[in-house]
């Protein structure tokens, strides 16, 4: 068996874009996977060989083309609905993690009304938060929100005392995207389910990280990101126990989704298509199938593995320098997330993320500065302007996260 070393140089041979030089002749140093992946090639030659040998419309013609094109676009839903252990037809295919929460919030609005609780989390990004924000608006429901300790763990003691009886919804995400905090999903989904209540896991910090099985969880929605997970950009997917789809309101009308349609009516499609209106992503769809075999390739245990080995270096370093402070919990406990400032070096000088990151981009390193569109985490429960965030993937070294520390040493020296 390769050592960790081995094998991450051994992925990175399927990443030429990490190969590339940036701002002139540097290095590229891509620790921005929490926004984004790179691709492998094999995912980028299942896109390209498509559009050169099969391009056709799905679900609509008897030509070979388009047999072909629907055979391979369905076995990408298997292949997809496998990995997280859904059925084939709770598997929706849609553009993104954003999308597939829209889908079930759109649901709601039939069935909450005045009254009804619908409980989120203190770590929501936007996708997580606003969807359920115009529904309680819609309806008349109220958003309650569990909250952390002080370390940013989730608190189950709060989240026991504000789920009841009038809980009707919970959501939250199975790792922040900010802090890199990992929420007790199942215990989480066992409370709301006491109650009766219906649970949601924002999983697009988590499908693409750990082994993520839906049925185990118990969880009744999951939406994840496919361009998280190696995937073209505009894929992603929503899970949905199944009697529990047919019962949700579609939220996009026209070609596919339908089953009969005159002039006056229309009924819907059997699951998944219910959900997926016009022309699909087909391209995009045939790639996440080819990143999901890449990633059951090296296995999630594995993928797990390497960034838990690259996160517990990269903290370790982190806390050796004074002048930076970490948001969130230890190495042990968290994804391949890191939130961290420089705050009170020898002048105690906080040095404004976007400046950092700015410096960093100098010398070909990509991390992400702000509020990670989780606005209402820094900003009023952090109470900070941003948060510098680096985010690890696969393919990322211990040299490339080294580089990078000492980079912070060196943008320290400029201000403090
Ligand atoms: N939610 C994405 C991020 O964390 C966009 O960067």
């Amino acid at each position: 068996m390769l050592t960790i070393d081995e094998q991450i140089s051994k992925i990175r041979e399927d990443f030429p874009i990490l190969n590339r030089k940036v701002r002139g002749n540097k290095d590229l140093v891509y620790l921005d996977n929490a926004a984004t992946t790179q691709k492998p090639k094999q995912v980028i030659d299942t896109i390209s060989n498509y559009y050169l040998e099969i391009n056709a419309n799905v679900h609509r013609g008897i030509h070979a083309l388009s047999e072909e094109a629907s055979e391979l676009y369905e076995q990408s839903h298997k292949k997809v609905s496998d990995f997280v252990n859904s059925k084939f037809e709770e598997m929706i295919f849609t553009k993104n993690t954003t999308e597939s929460i829209n889908i079930v919030a759109n649901g709601l609005e039939d069935i909450l009304s005045k009254g009804d609780e619908i409980v989120l989390t203190r770590y929501e990004h936007h996708a997580n938060l606003i969807p359920f924000q115009q529904v309680a608006k819609k309806t008349g429901a109220v958003i309650k929100f569990i909250e952390n300790d002080d370390n940013y763990n989730l608190d189950m003691q709060s989240a026991e005392n504000i789920v009841n009886d009038n809980t009707k919804f919970i959501s939250f995400p199975h790792m922040s995207n900010v802090i890199g905090s990992i929420t007790p999903a199942k215990e989480l989904t066992k409370l709301g389910h006491e109650y009766g209540a219906m649970v949601h896991l924002d999983a697009a910090q988590s499908v693409p990280h750990m082994k993520v099985d839906v049925k185990d969880l118990d969880v009744d929605f999951m939406s994840f990101s496919g361009h998280k997970m190696l995937a073209p950009m505009g894929t992603g997917g929503l899970y949905g126990k199944e009697e529990l789809l047919e019962k949700l309101h579609p939220f996009l009308f026209g070609g596919d989704m339908i089953e009969y349609v005159s002039y006056e009516e229309a009924t819907w499609n059997v699951l998944p298509w219910k959900f997926e209106a016009g022309t699909p992503n087909v391209a995009g769809g045939l790639g996440l199938g080819a990143a999901v075999d890449y990633l059951e390739n090296i296995g999630m245990d594995r993928v797990s593995q390497i960034e838990h080995y690259l996160t517990k270096h990269a903290m370790k370093r982190l806390e050796e320098l004074d002048f930076i402070t970490v948001y969130g919990p230890d190495a042990n406990s968290r994804g391949g997330v890191i939130s961290f400032n420089i705050i009170g070096g020898d002048n105690g000088m906080f040095v404004h993320p976007h400046d950092v990151a700015a410096l960093m981009d100098e010398r070909g390193i990509a991390i992400r500065a702000g509020h990670h569109c989780a606005q209402p985490l820094v900003t009023q429960i952090m109470k900070l302007p941003a948060t510098s965030r680096m985010s690890f993937y696969i393919y990322n070294t211990i040299e490339e996260i080294d580089f990078a520390i000492n980079s912070l040493v060196d943008v320290n020296k400029m201000f403090n």
